[in-house]
């Protein structure tokens, strides 16, 4: 059989356009015949598989797949997905002649002639084994970036934390020994009941920075977008300074989103550093959730969505500055203030999560980031 066969539709000569297949360095095309075997072979098959034309015509084309894909059938299951679907798609580890890996992206593609009688497959695979390891390679810096992200924001609540918990224990101490003192039962059992409420209190706050600061597998659920907002604030509370005051705002009936909790809760504390940190002199962060219907104003993105927006009244982003503050690394913040990894990982997860995160500045007039996350259907 002739591989010329597939240039039916084309204007091309038919050998000018077996010469362009031949020629083609950096993809392997070759036909096989409907039982799988090889019956043409291009450049880029011999450079990328090793083997040349004379070693491979006639041969099945699962030689190239590792034992355990052939003892799987992965060769002939992809043969007859093809067959049923008129194409079909594959990624996986391949073999090369000296028995070396790579990884492939193939695409089987079923041919027939004028009559439509099907007379083989088309075969084009693709080493991909750079692209691969750099997405290993940036999915390992991204998790690396997430747990320095995750540390600064356990240090930046630290702080606080400690001193919220010594005044609990203040409040314990100060209550058990006017109670032992005290020989008035109403009084004791009333001093008992503060060490009660202190002590639940202190319980609630080391669970919900365990739960933060837990190594968790960095996988999307359903989630309620008010106790992820609530439970950020719980921890964000301690480390906000006097002089600013928080609202919040939460609309009834939101929908759910699938998000990593820890990550998401990541991002909505580090805008709230953001906002801490731009009101050094006192002022009001606004914190809201609500449901919008988005239809390509915010980034193409189509559809229901909850919006967690954090606004505060601070000095602004200035002009130029605006352009850059999702970059990572970008702060105007002094050496040990800022890392500017804090939007560039909200970027990251909005990107990842296929919202979006979009700011709004007035210099002068203060600060809104809205982040946009896909409602979901489900009520976990
Ligand atoms: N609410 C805000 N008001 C003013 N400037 C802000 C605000 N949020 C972010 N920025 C600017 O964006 C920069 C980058 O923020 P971020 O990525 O969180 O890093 P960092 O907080 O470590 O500087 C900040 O240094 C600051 O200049
Ligand atoms: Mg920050």
């Amino acid at each position: 059989m002739d591989p010329v066969i597939t240039n039916e539709q084309s204007s091309m000569p038919a050998s000018r356009y077996e010469q362009l297949v031949q020629s083609v360095v950096d993809y392997a095309i070759y036909m096989l015949d409907p039982s799988g075997c090889i019956v043409s072979w291009n450049a880029g098959a011999e450079r990328i598989k090793g083997y040349h034309a004379s070693e491979v015509i006639g041969r099945h084309f699962a030689l190239f797949f590792t034992l355990q894909d052939r003892e799987e059938g992965r060769p002939e299951r992809l043969l007859n997905q093809a067959l049923e679907h008129g194409v079909a798609q594959d990624e996986g580890w391949r073999l090369r002649k000296d028995g070396s890996q790579f990884w492939a992206l193939a695409a089987l593609d079923v041919i027939r002639d004028d009559t439509g009688q099907f007379i083989g497959f088309a075969k084009v695979t693709r080493d991909i084994t750079d692209r691969r390891e750099s997405a290993l390679q940036l999915d390992s810096i991204r998790a690396q970036l997430f747990q320095a992200q995750k540390l600064e924001a356990l240090g930046q609540l630290t702080g606080g934390i400690a001193h919220d918990f010594n005044n609990l224990l203040s409040i314990i101490i100060n209550a058990a020994s006017l109670a032992m003192a005290s020989q008035d039962q109403v009084r004791v059992k009333r001093l008992l009941e503060l060490i009660l409420d202190a002590g639940q209190r202190g319980t609630e706050m080391t669970q919900q920075l365990l739960g933060f600061a837990r190594q968790r597998q960095m996988t999307p659920l359903a989630h309620r977008p008010k106790k992820l907002l609530s439970s950020a604030l719980g921890m964000f509370r301690h480390a906000l300074p006097p002089g600013i005051a928080l609202e919040e705002e939460v609309e009834s009936h939101l929908p759910s989103i699938e998000v990593d909790a820890t990550q998401l809760q990541m991002v909505l504390l580090n805008l709230l550093f953001n906002a801490r940190d731009v009101l050094q002199n006192g002022g009001l962060i606004r914190v809201s959730v609500k449901s919008v219907e988005l239809n390509n104003a915010v980034e193409k993105l189509h559809g229901k969505f909850v919006c967690f927006e954090v606004n505060d009244n601070g000095k602004g982003i200035a002009p130029e500055v605006m352009p850059r503050i999702f970059e990572p690394f970008f702060t105007t913040k002094p050496f040990g203030k800022g890392t500017g990894l804090g939007l560039s990982q909200a970027y990251g997860f909005a990107k990842q999560s296929n919202g979006a995160i979009l700011a709004e500045s007035t210099l002068g007039l203060g600060t809104t980031i809205r982040l946009y996350l896909p409602a979901i259907d489900i009520n976990p």
